[in-house]
């Protein structure tokens, strides 16, 4: 079984219809370790030895938040730029999260036709995502695609519940290694991984 650590970040929880759903689904599940960011370091004053100790103690990494100005929430990079240390990250020394997986699970307000070259925000999710995926090469670890919601404002709450149950079947599946380094190579999201709920299709 692989261990896997979701640091989780949104500033305004209490106000979230998404997230909120998700982490419902997923934050008591064996094998996963829940880690809300926001809660534990509401001044941004991160334990790095801390959340280091919890790296090396997981296989797989995910960054889950709302998909902000696009990119994360802040708290996110005050992570990033305070943890992942030269010569333990990264650099000549710095091989402690060799092997690890790190995938970003984000929901967007934007439709998934609004993140094409043509739509509107120009650019894809993936494009969009390119700073986290190097930072996770320079540290040796294998980005996997991401978990995406896209069109959020438009979504029903039973919407939300079919994305959600998407979303554990898809850490249950990580958690179990029953995905292939073949099949999450030969898909733009994770979520195409999984059967698509009826209800969602269209
Ligand atoms: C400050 C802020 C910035 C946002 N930036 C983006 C963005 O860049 N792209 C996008 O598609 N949606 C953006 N949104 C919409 C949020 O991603 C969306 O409301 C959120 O994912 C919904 O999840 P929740 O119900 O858990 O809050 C932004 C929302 C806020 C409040």
């Amino acid at each position: 079984m692989a261990k896997l650590l979701i640091l989780f970040a949104h500033p305004v929880f209490e106000k979230s219809r998404v997230h909120k759903r998700m982490v419902n689904h997923v934050r008591h599940l064996e094998h996963i370790h829940f880690h809300d960011l926001y809660e534990t370091y509401p001044d941004l004053d991160i334990d790095i030895k801390k959340e280091q100790q919890l790296l090396l103690e997981h296989d797989v990494i995910i960054l889950q938040h709302p998909f902000y100005w696009y990119s994360a929430p802040a708290i996110i990079k005050q992570w990033l730029d305070l943890v992942l240390e030269h010569n333990w990250a990264y650099g000549a020394k710095g091989k402690m999260l060799t092997g690890k997986k790190i995938f970003n699970t984000i929901s967007c307000g934007g439709s998934e036709e609004a993140y094409k070259k043509t739509g509107r925000n120009r650019y894809t999710i993936p494009q969009f995502l390119a700073p986290f995926e190097q930072t996770a090469h320079l540290c040796n670890m294998l980005y996997l695609p991401p978990f995406v919601i896209h069109g959020t404002h438009r979504l029903s709450e039973a919407d939300i519940e079919l994305h959600s149950i998407q979303y554990l079947q898809l850490l249950v599946a990580l958690a179990h290694n029953r995905i292939s380094e073949e099949e999450y190579k030969s898909v733009t999201y994770l979520n195409d991984l999984l059967p698509v709920p009826e209800q969602v299709q269209s």
